[in-house]
């Protein structure tokens, strides 16, 4: 076995427990009943057709339901049909004794709330990464680990960056596994721009990476307001999962503004492997607003903004895109 299937065989199993949770929330929800339907067909019990969106692909990811050549209707095979919709049907005992019993007893010994079924009644019931973070134990906790997580694939990701040439920009860059490895590669200095709670236990780094308090979405936080400070280009890893998709084409309106060369988005992308639809979904349950981009759309909007793409492609196995835009005039 090679490394690769050595890692796709501990992900199959990994990540299996996000698609179950998205099957054991449809069957619990009695979905499948009310196929073949668009999101919008479905927003008098789920207002956030988004959510709904990103929930089916990750169930279609998993071959149980099926995307329609029309783009928006979700539907299910004749014999699916005959195993998940239905009184008494399959669905039935998943969504019951499964869901219901099952899972929770397993693996939190109680019963405790399907945080899906109870954001996709309520969508504006969501935290976001702000809320969470306002807990310095909850960041510290989540950025460890991330950090150890992000220290692979930064390598790729610097290695991929179209040779910067001066000062770059991480939004939501954490603990800077990303930028630290961009600032080794190249040779260049990076700001992070995260949370307080977040960079305030970030582990040291040497000069080349400097942490900031600042808020991604508000530009007047970011250091090249206070600065002066020129960037030659922007890493957005994950960002874009983590905030409002009302925003996304603004922040690069915003990182166009201030001159940047390049841009270059790291993220779960709709249709990019098998887990990429399962992840957007873990994001899409805390993060207000969050809205699954694939990577057509996503270089649509760089390019909006007069960045030609250059490169987009798989950055980690079946889960993330890497896209990166650049524009010749920075003016
Ligand atoms: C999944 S982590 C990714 C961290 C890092 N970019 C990486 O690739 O390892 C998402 C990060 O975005 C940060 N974040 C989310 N919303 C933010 C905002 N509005 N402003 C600044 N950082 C934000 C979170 O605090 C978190 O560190």
């Amino acid at each position: 076995m090679s490394l690769a299937d050595a890692a796709r065989t501990i992900n199959a199993t990994a990540y299996g427990y996000i698609s179950s949770w998205a099957l054991l929330t449809a069957a619990e929800q009695r979905v499948f009943d009310r196929l073949p339907a668009a999101s919008s067909d479905l927003s008098d019990t789920y207002p956030d057709a988004d959510l709904v969106d990103t929930w089916f692909h990750t169930l279609a990811a998993s071959g149980l339901v099926e995307h329609e050549s029309d783009g928006d209707t979700w539907s299910l095979t004749d014999d699916m049909a005959k195993l998940l919709s239905g009184d008494n049907s399959y669905a039935d005992y998943l969504g019951g004794q499964i869901m219901q019993q099952m899972t929770p007893r397993l693996m939190s010994g109680s019963a405790e709330q399907n945080v899906l079924a109870q954001v996709l009644a309520d969508p504006e019931s969501r935290r976001g990464y702000e809320g969470w973070f306002a807990d310095a134990d909850e960041a510290h906790a989540y950025q460890s680990s991330q950090y150890a997580g992000s220290l692979g694939p930064a390598k790729a990701l610097a290695a991929a960056l179209p040779d910067p040439t001066g000062r770059v920009l991480d939004l939501g860059g954490g603990w800077g596994a990303i930028a630290r490895a961009i600032a080794k590669r190249h040779g260049i200095d990076v700001d992070v721009v995260d949370f307080a709670t977040v960079i305030d236990s970030a582990p040291p780094a040497d000069s080349t990476v400097t942490f900031h308090d600042g808020n991604a979405l508000d530009p007047s936080t970011w250091p090249t307001s206070t600065d002066s400070v020129r960037y030659d280009g922007a890493v957005l890893s994950y960002l874009f999962s983590s905030i409002p998709g009302s925003e996304h084409d603004r922040l690069l309106g915003a990182l166009a503004d201030r001159g940047v060369r390049w841009i270059a988005v790291h993220d779960f992308m709709v249709g990019g492997g098998t887990w990429a639809a399962a992840w957007s979904l873990q994001h899409a349950v805390f993060v207000p607003g969050h809205t699954s981009r694939s990577s057509d759309e996503v270089n649509a909007m760089l390019q909006r903004h007069g960045f030609t793409p250059v490169s987009t492609g798989p950055l980690v196995d079946e889960m993330t895109t890497l896209t990166v835009g650049v524009r010749s005039s920075t003016e």
